[in-house]
């Protein structure tokens, strides 16, 4: 969470950083500010409670020159979102000031130690503490900047990705990562710091990830430089990085939501391509030919992940044990990393994750890799933590994604875990030529399936008229769509704020059956599947106590839609990608009614897009 952004160069620093503020503001969206130096070396911090607009209107007036600056979107974790909480923090003597992304899990010792040594603070943040700490240290220790941020370093239990600047130098940030995201664009004669290189993508293609434990010296008039906390000099690697700007632009559309949901068939072009081939329908994924013998002798996988990536795995669950008989575990990272888990050597964990920063996902990557399992990444964003701290892994490739709720991240996770099911599957032997072939032909097809399905917007709209004031919402499927179900919900709850439930539809009368009346929608996933005429009673057991059922079916479904009150029509293909299809009218409901409610859709309150924090 937070977005972190600097710059040092020839250029104004401001409109660099208020730009990259922008782009980073899924990172969190409470509150912002920027710090610079201007030409007479005076260290300018400016910030406000809001987003980024309203720091911009804030700006208006203020003293924005200076060709060196540090900038901050906020998702609040010590102190409310307010003026005072809000990044950058001057120190006590406003000489240095600094931007934070993480928690310091030590900072109540850390502050009453400086307190004792006369320090005073103006915020509730454990970010304060460590620029307090930090001039601290170059003062008592008449050290350099890098030398102060090094030792104060070293006393912080945590999280961090920190950049500051010091009064008096035009020159030099000093910018630092531990377990959070931190990327330096390399310009000609400038450097872009980042949380994320997508923010900084239209200045240059050359990037050099921070890792953990490093700490980056950005010097107009130097090469970069990058040292361990004991002040060892470490290679640097230069890394490409290509991506077209309109991809982070909404394109005519009026939320990135909306547009993610519509780019969905092209991004599964892209996230098929060069992996099945068109002629044979062969599935070929470099992550399983380099790895074959550990994905055969695999005795178990186990998968772990957070919120949508989580139902997404619960898919890929379904999906591996059907098609390559291997058992499979899916875990809430938060719960692995935590619950001292048996992982044997010949387990393959499998850590999903959208943005390949998610905290818990990262820590029970490094948990997997210490007891000794392979560790197989699938991951969207390119360069990420997880995806080069995994050993191996398939990204998604399905460009960035922008809006908070997650859409086509989570129809390209299902699409490369079928990839994987059938690579693995096929060196085993589990899967037959026909229903292999089943499979990779309709994953071939999927583009233009959903193209088909996304012709049901229109209607979804409509539907979404008659439900925008209801209070809770259930979601039910089973097998496949049970997930759906699961995702369904979540879509509705993070961006309407409306309550909803996903449950498989049988453990229904265990329990939540208490909650139908006739005030109660129920969104019941009925595509054709060996579970339908199940599926179909337990709509029958809504429908007799009272609930409203928007059934989700095939086109040509008959039995289902009679006993419906409201009916999504799908056109269906393999059961095992069906949740593919399903979850796109899930996506369109929870938008409309999002958009119907007046809500921020792409930024809706209390969340993140990438979530740092444990
Ligand atoms: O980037 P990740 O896939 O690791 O993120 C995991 C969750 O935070 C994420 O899926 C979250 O649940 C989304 N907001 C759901 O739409």
């Amino acid at each position: 969470m937070c977005g972190i952004v600097g710059y040092v160069g020839n250029r104004d620093a401001c409109p660099i950083l208020l730009k990259g503020l922008h782009r980073l503001e899924y990172r969190g969206y409470d509150s912002a500010g920027v710090a610079m130096v201007n030409g007479d070396g005076a260290l300018n911090v400016y910030k406000c409670k809001g987003k980024v607009d309203d720091l911009e209107h804030f700006l208006d007036g203020k003293d924005l020159c200076g060709s060196i600056g540090i900038a901050h979107t906020r998702w609040a974790t010590h102190g409310v979102p307010n003026d005072a909480n809000a990044h950058p923090h001057y120190s006590e003597s406003e000489n240095i000031a600094l931007i934070h992304n993480g928690i310091i899990e030590n900072f109540r010792v850390l502050k009453d130690a400086l307190i004792e040594n006369g320090y005073t603070f103006r915020s509730s943040t454990d970010s304060e503490v460590l620029v307090n700490l930090i001039e601290y240290i170059r003062t008592t220790e008449n050290c350099t900047l890098l030398e102060a941020v090094q030792q104060a370093l070293k006393q912080v239990v945590g999280a961090y990705a920190i950049a500051v600047i010091e009064k008096g130098n035009h020159d030099e940030i000093i910018a630092a990562r531990q377990s959070s995201p931190m990327v330096v664009g390399i310009g000609k004669g400038e450097y872009f710091l980042s949380s994320d290189a997508t923010s900084i993508i239209e200045y240059t293609e050359n990037f050099v990830y921070v890792n953990d434990g490093e700490v980056a010296v950005i010097n107009r008039n130097a090469p970069l430089k990058v040292f361990t906390l004991d002040n060892e000099e470490e290679r640097i690697h230069i890394q490409k990085l290509k991506l077209s700007i309109s991809q982070l632009e909404k394109g005519g559309f009026p939320h990135f939501m909306l547009k993610e949901i519509y780019e969905q068939p092209h991004t599964l072009v892209d996230c098929i391509r060069g992996r099945i081939n068109p002629e044979t329908g062969e599935v070929k994924l470099s992550g399983v030919i380099d790895n074959r013998e550990k994905f055969v002798n695999a005795k178990r996988i186990i998968f772990v992940a957070c919120g949508t990536s989580w139902h997404a795995s619960l898919i890929g669950e379904h999906l591996i044990e059907n098609i390559c008989r291997i058992p499979v575990e899916v875990e809430y990272a938060s719960e692995f990393r935590y619950r001292n888990p048996i992982i044997r050597p010949d387990d393959i964990v499998i850590a999903v994750s959208q943005s390949g920063e998610t905290a818990d996902t990262l820590a029970a990557v490094e948990l997997a890799r210490k007891a000794g399992a392979f560790v197989y990444g699938i991951c969207n964003v390119v360069g990420s933590s997880i995806a080069r701290a995994t050993d191996s892994g398939s990204y998604i490739h399905v460009g960035p994604e922008i809006g908070v709720a997650s859409t086509k991240a989570f129809t390209g996770q299902v699409t490369v875990m079928a990839m994987l099911a059938l690579a693995i599957g096929h060196e085993k032997g589990t899967v037959n030529k026909e229903y292999y072939q089943e499979i990779s032909q309709a994953l071939l097809k999927l583009p233009e399936t959903l193209e088909d399905v996304l012709k049901i917007d229109a209607q979804v709209e409509d539907l979404a008229k008659i439900f925008t004031y209801a209070h809770n919402f259930i979601y039910l499927g089973r097998g496949y769509n049970y997930p759906t179900a699961l995702e369904g919900a979540l879509k509705l709850k993070e961006i309407s704020y409306i309550h909803a439930e996903g449950y498989p539809a049988a453990e229904m009368k265990h329990g939540p059956i208490a909650l139908i009346d006739a005030e109660m929608p129920v969104v019941s996933i009925a595509t054709p599947d060996h579970t339908y005429e199940k599926s179909a009673s337990n709509i029958e057991e809504v429908k007799s106590r009272g609930g409203k059922i928007i059934a989700v079916v095939a086109r040509e479904d008959e039995q289902v839609r009679k006993r419906a009150d409201y009916v999504i029509e799908v056109p269906v293909i393999t059961d095992c990608l069906m949740p593919i299809v399903v979850s796109i009218p899930l996506q369109l409901l929870a938008y409309y009614i999002a958009v119907n409610k007046g809500r921020n859709v792409d930024q809706p309150r209390n969340l993140a897009k990438s979530v740092t924090v444990e």
